[in-house]
């Protein structure tokens, strides 16, 4: 347990409660601190039009690249969730934004916190939920 994981647990937390969620009813947050040492959060957001939903780490992200451009890399992140009910529910970054958190990780040692059933909070590293990740030719290490 380290106060920076639990910060980030936290903002990840309060992110949630700010969610667009009618459809599913999963109200989900993300917090991501990156190397600049700045925190941006981002909640998902649905829309009627089902597939054209964001999730909260896309919105994070979006955040981030916002303030810091090209500049930005991410150097922890969280994630919660709750349901309509405000109870906290296990969540973990899908398969698209484990890619995207890849696009932007410092390395593939970035931790991603996030609640997981009876485990309560687990941690899991860039390169644990996404081994052999896409990248280009041209940006691959060999
Ligand atoms: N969701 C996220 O925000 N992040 C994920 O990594 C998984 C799923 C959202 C998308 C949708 O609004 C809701 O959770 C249910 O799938």
């Amino acid at each position: 347990m380290s106060a920076a994981r639990d910060a980030l647990i936290a903002a990840a937390r309060e992110a949630c409660r700010k969610a667009h969620a009618p459809y599913s009813g999963i109200h989900v947050g993300a917090a991501i601190r990156s190397v600049a040492g700045a925190t941006y959060c981002g909640t998902n957001v649905e829309n009627a039009a089902y597939p054209l939903g964001n999730c909260a780490e896309m919105s994070a992200i979006a955040a981030g690249v916002a303030a810091e451009g090209g500049n930005f890399e991410i150097a922890e992140t969280a994630v919660w969730a709750v349901d309509r009910e405000d109870h906290a529910i296990a969540v973990s970054p899908c398969g698209g934004c484990r890619q995207r958190i890849r696009e932007f990780a410092v390395d593939g040692g970035v931790l991603v916190h996030f609640p997981w059933r009876s485990a309560g909070v687990r941690t899991a590293s860039v390169d644990e939920l996404l081994p052999y990740a896409f990248e280009l030719p041209q940006t691959r290490t060999p």
